[in-house]
């Protein structure tokens, strides 16, 4: 594993003590596990095995690969007798016979190039790959479930709702162009709740507020791995409309953390937003910061929003982080430029492995 990716982890581990003892000698399921998330989690419980627990949890992944790569898991070397990867779309049930004591539905397409590509597969997966597992929930008395959510279900919220919490019930066209995507991840969340409601099963709900850092696919298109790719080759990183689009991101070792407190910690029936709530900034400063580092003579050239990417897109996002600092202890560090220089190096060695 890369050593920029092993510190990450290591200090991953040390934010979750308290968390990580939950695991010992348990089971854990994760689909979307050869995703950018599904990577880092998968790789902090292997850790765990080696740093922190008696009895050696065990790590499933199931992925159809429509995105993630099975070459892309940044583990895969280590051959390891607690790690099984399990071809499969979850849209389909899941297989029985597998026996896990926790679950992580992480499964999904999360890019907007992608999930405007492939609309159908993205309802599906976060309604019917919601429900299955769920359904499996149930069935096997899993001790928790965890729903990857989206900050994209609140679209582009009211400005007296920025910074932006929980109750907000969000702003969106059920028939806009983004709706395959935040529509479908808001009725996963209606399946979690009516579940817990109904059969008192212990699900979370998860709202990731852009996380990035390295190990997000280069040919992400999202906005940071774009604007990296194109700096580091000093290309022009393109900027839609004026640029004013604004973002809080959060480093993925603070995300991580933060789905581990509400895995283990969390109210059942209950919705955590992750991310931070200051460095808001809009695309042009961002494309700026990612230029400056990256030192080569790239500039950030405002341009129309392309074809492949979808209209309206939400015009500012920050999440209020209240919820789950106060009831969970998350405390993320990471300020924007150190996790962009660390995402930067990761990129470049990448990009000079593929040359
Ligand atoms: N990264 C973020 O900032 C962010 C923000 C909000 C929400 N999320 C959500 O978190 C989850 C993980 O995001 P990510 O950034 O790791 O995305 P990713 O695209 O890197 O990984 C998603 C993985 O899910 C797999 N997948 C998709 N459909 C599947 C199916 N039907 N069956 C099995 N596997 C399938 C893909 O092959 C891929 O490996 C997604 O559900 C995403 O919508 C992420």
């Amino acid at each position: 594993m890369d050593a920029l990716i092993q510190e990450d982890i290591k200090n991953i581990i040390d934010s979750i003590k308290r968390e990580a003892p939950a695991f010992d000698g348990k089971t854990i399921l994760i689909s979307g596990g050869a995703g950018f998330l599904g990577n880092y989690l998968v790789a902090t419980f292997l850790q765990l095995n080696k740093e922190v627990l008696k009895n050696p949890c065990k790590v499933i992944i199931m992925d159809n690969f429509i995105t993630g790569s099975q070459k892309n898991l940044i583990f895969a070397s280590e051959n390891n007798p607690n790690f099984k990867l399990i071809e499969h779309d979850v849209r389909k049930p899941i297989p029985t016979n597998i026996d896990a004591d926790y679950v992580i539905h992480a499964a999904g397409l999360a890019s907007p190039f992608y999930y405007k590509k492939f609309p159908i597969e993205t309802i599906e997966v976060a309604v019917n790959g919601t429900k299955n597992f769920l359904e499996y929930t149930k069935e096997k008395k899993v001790k928790s479930m965890l729903y990857f959510s989206s900050s994209e279900i609140y679209g582009d919220p009211d400005p007296k709702f920025i910074p932006t919490p929980e109750e907000y019930s969000g702003n969106i066209s059920p028939i806009g162009p983004r709706a395959c995507y935040d529509e479908s991840k808001r009725l996963g969340e209606t399946l979690c709740v009516t579940y817990h409601q109904l059969y008192n099963l212990p699900v979370k709900i998860v709202r990731p507020f852009n996380v990035y850092g390295p190990g997000m696919k280069v040919n992400d298109y999202r906005v940071i791995p774009t604007f990296m790719v194109k700096a580091i080759n000093g290309e022009n990183l393109p900027v839609h409309d004026k640029g004013n689009q604004t973002r809080t991101f959060c480093y993925i070792t603070d995300a991580i953390q933060g789905f581990f407190k509400i895995l283990v910690s969390g109210k059942n029936g209950e919705v955590y937003n992750v991310g931070r709530d200051n460095e808001e900034i809009n695309m042009n400063d961002l494309g700026n910061i990612i230029t400056k580092l990256a030192a080569t003579n790239s500039k950030v050239q405002l341009i129309n929003y392309p074809e492949s990417y979808p209209a309206g897109e939400p015009k500012r996002r920050c999440p209020n982080i209240t919820k789950i600092k106060r009831d969970l202890g998350f405390n993320p560090t990471v300020d924007l430029e150190t996790g962009l220089a660390r995402t930067l190096v990761a990129y470049r060695s990448v990009l000079q492995a593929q040359k």
